[in-house]
């Protein structure tokens, strides 16, 4: 039998769902866990090294994977992933019953508010942590929320859809919706999650119109608990600032201590 090393957990997936495209979700049960989770968080996951064959093994890279929790519902914790590489790729192989392993949950997390009116804005696979963020706070905010993506399978439950093909919803980035809500819901909170242009540009307009704003940062992780530095972004101010590293100090940061310029 394989040692468990610390942290490392290893949970049966107990269901699988499939959705758009390359998109799929994968389900693991642990109510204990699930109470250690907030939105924003992720673990760093792997599909068990004893699964696949010889074929398969060249699509089972030892590196983990970052991966936002989607839901977390009394243990019901969700995994909503996009292959996209090898890493995710031999995720995707996964079927209910197999074995996964896991380190977490990892990283800050979004602020949890109340009283607030927000905007959310999500772009490709920046769906997800908005998701499981927005069950969170509707009962206590009002929450409008913009998503966008490439075309008509990167798209998902909101309010207000972008595609950059236009297949579905408007037509264009996504940033392009922003500065109308702001003004027409009277928004005072944005929290983000997406590809760095998309964070960067939405900085930019709430830097300008005042507005408070959390951006969740994607950034390549190797080692994904704050040992190898090789996920680290500026954040300060121009004059004083470090190098701050997304899997432990982030994800999430406020969006007008990143020195967008600089990454
Ligand atoms: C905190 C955090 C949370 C995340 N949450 C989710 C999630 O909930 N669901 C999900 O599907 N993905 C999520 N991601 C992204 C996911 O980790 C990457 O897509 C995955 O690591 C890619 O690994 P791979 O081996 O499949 O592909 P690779 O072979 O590593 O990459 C395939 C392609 O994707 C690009 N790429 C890989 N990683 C990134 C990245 N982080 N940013 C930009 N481009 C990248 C590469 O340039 C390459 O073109 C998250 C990333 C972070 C940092
Ligand atoms: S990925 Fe190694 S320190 Fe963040």
């Amino acid at each position: 039998m394989n040692e468990i090393k610390p942290g490392l957990l290893q949970r049966a997936i107990y269901s699988r769902e499939e959705l758009s495209g390359d998109y799929f979700i994968l389900w693991i049960w642990d109510e204990a866990l699930g109470k250690l989770c907030r939105p924003g968080q992720f673990f760093e996951i792997r599909a068990h090294a004893s699964l696949g064959d010889a074929e398969d093994s060249r699509c089972l890279p030892k590196l983990f994977k970052p991966i936002s929790i989607y839901e977390n519902a009394g243990g019901r914790i969700g995994f909503f992933i996009k292959k996209v590489g090898s890493g995710t790729a031999s995720l995707a192989k996964l079927k209910a019953g197999d074995t996964l392993e896991l380190i977490g949950p990892l990283g800050n997390g979004f602020p949890v508010v109340s009283g607030r009116r927000i905007l959310l804005v999500s772009g490709g696979i920046g769906y997800p942590p908005l998701w499981y963020l927005q069950k969170e706070l509707i009962n206590h905010n009002l929450i409008f929320w913009l998503h966008g993506g490439a075309g008509q399978s990167d798209v998902f439950p909101c309010d207000e859809v972008w595609t950059m093909d236009g297949s579905f919803g408007k037509q264009g980035m996504v940033t392009e919706g922003i500065a109308n809500l702001l003004n027409d819901k009277k928004i005072d909170l944005v929290f983000s999650c997406g590809p760095m242009p998309m964070l960067a540009q939405c900085a930019a307009i709430c830097t300008n119109l005042r507005i408070e704003h959390y951006a969740s940062l994607e950034a390549y992780m190797a080692c994904g608990i704050g040992v190898c530095h090789g996920c680290a972004v500026p954040i300060g101010n121009p004059d004083k600032w470090d190098y701050l590293r997304v899997c432990k100090e982030g994800p999430v940061f406020k969006a007008e201590e990143v020195l967008w310029n600089l990454m």
